[in-house]
């Protein structure tokens, strides 16, 4: 949510055009609305307004500024609407500090409160404007910059990472405080940002930083220093093998259909990982716990539910999941030292998983096994180990191919733990391993074009359709979940996902003619669901099935399109592949229905707010 970019440099021509095509990358964290501070001979120069990059842009000529120091923000509305007002970066109390935040200031009322009493010209109802402003108060007791930033921390409570200039000084600033916040030195400029994404354009030389820091800024250099005692840390810097050319299109008309795209080359690189000697590590991890723990948000808690399944059927281990806020709640009590938590988290930066994974730290609840995509991340930096989801980066909003390279990992970690255990034979695990490894990457090719034009054609029958079911049984229980998150989250339908033997139990009351249910079934689990299916049609809906093609399941659909068959697997690889057509579904109605399925409305791909 929200992302900040500020950039020093000595050239004085471009730092509108620098801004703006750096932290457009950061657009999948905030698009409710941008602006620009850059300083011009002394002056700031502030633009900005409601709408995206492009739009505000286009109306500001943001990138036509001129200066040599600037900070842009690309705001996802928490505290504040989506006003012109509430719009960051803000001024202090004149027009000489300029600044932009991201993250939540928990005692905002109190502190707007307190400032305002003693004489601050408060303007939005934005959070991120106290933080200008908590400089500025400090400056004007102080004098001096460094200290002003300091200090500013002690009254700001909450999670959050902010950037800070003054009209008369070289000089920017920036503060880490429980929200990603990465460096980059090029020549003669020097970046910060809220991901590394908007750093790559201008440099590869990146530094990360930790919570309780703090960054001067020139043209020359980036220093780093602890806030608590001031003191400078040596914190040299690295060079970043992200390729910042897979943060484009490639030829794709959005980036969600060039990222499900890309999820045969997702097989290939994880299975990669996870047969490199770091497996050693995670399965040690597993078997030194005597109780596991699963938790994840959205799309990532939907793959948890999947890998539940992997870990009881293969490993004969209990996990229990449970989504990020829910988890100290539910399971809290029942945590101790020997416990093990995956924390899954594509981001790495999501509040309520980072929140668990503090709880863990300070209760000495055990260990936390990280699976994450963003190296660099806080999730990565502060687990006990990381498994990387090896997706490169995603940068539509909708979740596709890391929600695809999760399930990979927790059924590739359940056969080799039930292999290690004995509770499945070594000539099974290694046979379905080897199935992962040789035949997934081109199972999931023939998956995407062979139900990209039925789910194509079906996204144009449902086009007038606010409303339906996506249901799945047994190992499909997540990925439906998963492919009505999707429908949700892209097509502002309500599509609600559940487990099919429940849907007797009450929902089924919704169904009149025509009404649409989607099942999704392996072929394990498909005699059951026909039962399911029959309560519906038995109603007059429309059954919809994803599944591999079976004799006894075809009668149930009306038209070809209604059956998005995948190709001939086996049980333990249809969960993987079963949510592509829905995946290509939802993508396909979003496109139908006019909606950009890369930037939904309301939403941010980086949540770092509770
Ligand atoms: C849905 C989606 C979200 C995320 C959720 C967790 O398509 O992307 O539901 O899955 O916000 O994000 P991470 O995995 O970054 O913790």
């Amino acid at each position: 949510m929200c992302g900040i970019t500020g950039i020093v440099t000595s050239n004085l021509d471009n730092i509108g055009e620098l801004l703006v095509k750096c932290s457009s990358k950061l657009t999948y964290r905030g698009y409710d609305s941008v602006g620009v501070a850059a300083v011009h001979n002394g002056r700031v120069d502030l633009r900005k307004d409601v709408g995206t990059i492009e739009h505000v842009n286009r109306l500001l000529g943001l990138s036509r500024m001129k200066g040599d120091r600037g900070i842009a923000q690309l705001r996802w509305a928490t505290y504040g609407a989506p006003t012109k007002a509430n719009a960051q970066p803000h001024f202090g109390c004149d027009e000489v500090f300029y600044g932009a935040h991201n993250g939540n200031i928990h005692n905002y009322v109190e502190y707007k409160k307190e400032l305002i009493d003693t004489g601050h010209i408060i303007r939005s109802e934005n959070d991120g404007e106290l933080c200008v402003h908590a400089v500025d108060k400090y400056y004007e007791e102080t004098g001096d910059m460094f200290e002003a930033v300091q200090l500013s921390t002690q009254d700001l409570k909450g999670a959050y990472a902010y950037a800070v200039g003054r009209a008369d000084k070289q000089e920017i600033y920036a503060v880490k405080m429980g929200s990603s916040l990465v460096a980059g030195i090029a020549n003669n400029a020097t970046i910060v940002s809220s991901d590394l994404p908007s750093v790559l354009p201008l440099t590869n030389n990146v530094i990360y930083l930790a919570d309780g820091e703090m960054l001067v800024l020139t043209p020359d250099y980036v220093k780093v220093f602890r806030i608590e005692d001031g003191k400078q840390l040596e914190r040299p810097s690295q060079i970043s093998n992200v390729d910042a050319h897979a943060a484009e299109k490639g030829g794709y008309p959005h980036f969600m259909l060039k990222e499900i795209n890309e999820q045969p080359k997702v097989a290939r690189d994880v299975i990669g990982i996870l047969e490199s000697p770091m497996c050693e590590e995670w399965l040690r991890l597993l078997e030194k716990a005597s109780r596991h723990y699963l938790v994840a948000c959205g799309s990532s808690y939907n793959a948890s539910i999947v890998g539940t399944y992997y870990f009881n059927r293969l490993a004969g281990i209990p996990m229990f999941h449970a989504i990020g806020g829910q988890f100290q709640p539910m399971y809290g009590a029942t945590m101790d030292e020997n416990s093990l938590c995956l924390l899954v988290s594509q981001s790495g930066e999501t509040k309520d998983i980072l929140n668990v994974l503090n709880l863990i730290k300070n209760e000495n609840y055990g260990k936390a096994l990280g699976v994450l995509n963003v190296i660099g991340s806080t999730l990565m930096f502060q687990s006990d180990s990381y498994i990387p989801m090896a997706c490169g980066y995603e940068v539509s909003v909708p979740a596709t191919k890391t929600y695809y390279s999760q399930s990979i990992i927790f059924a590739y970690l359940a056969a080799r733990l039930g292999e290690r255990n004995g509770h499945i034979d070594s000539s099974e695990a290694k046979a379905f391993i080897s199935r992962l490894r040789d035949d997934l990457p081109s199972l999931t090719q023939t998956t995407i074009d062979r139900t990209g034009i039925l789910a194509k054609n079906l996204a144009r029958t449902l086009t007038d359709v606010k409303d339906l079911y996506c249901l799945g049984y047994g190992f499909t229980d997540g990925v439906a979940r998963e492919g009505a998150l999707k429908i949700k989250e892209i097509c502002y339908n309500h599509c609600e996902g559940m487990y099919s033997s429940e849907f007797k139990h009450g929902p089924l009351s919704i169904v009149t003619k025509n009404y649409p249910v989607i099942f999704v079934t392996t072929t394990e689990d498909s005699w059951m669901v026909i039962n399911h299916i029959n309560e519906v049609k038995a109603r007059h809906g429309r059954t919809i099935v994803v599944g591999e093609l079976e004799e006894t399941l075809e009668p149930y659909v009306k038209n070809k399109q209604d059956y998005l068959v995948v190709p001939k697997s086996e049980i333990l690889i249809n969960p993987i592949l079963d949510v592509i057509p829905l995946q290509l579904l939802s993508y396909y109605l979003s496109v139908d229905l006019g909606i950009n399925p890369d930037l939904p409305r309301n939403l941010s791909k980086t949540l770092t707010v509770d």
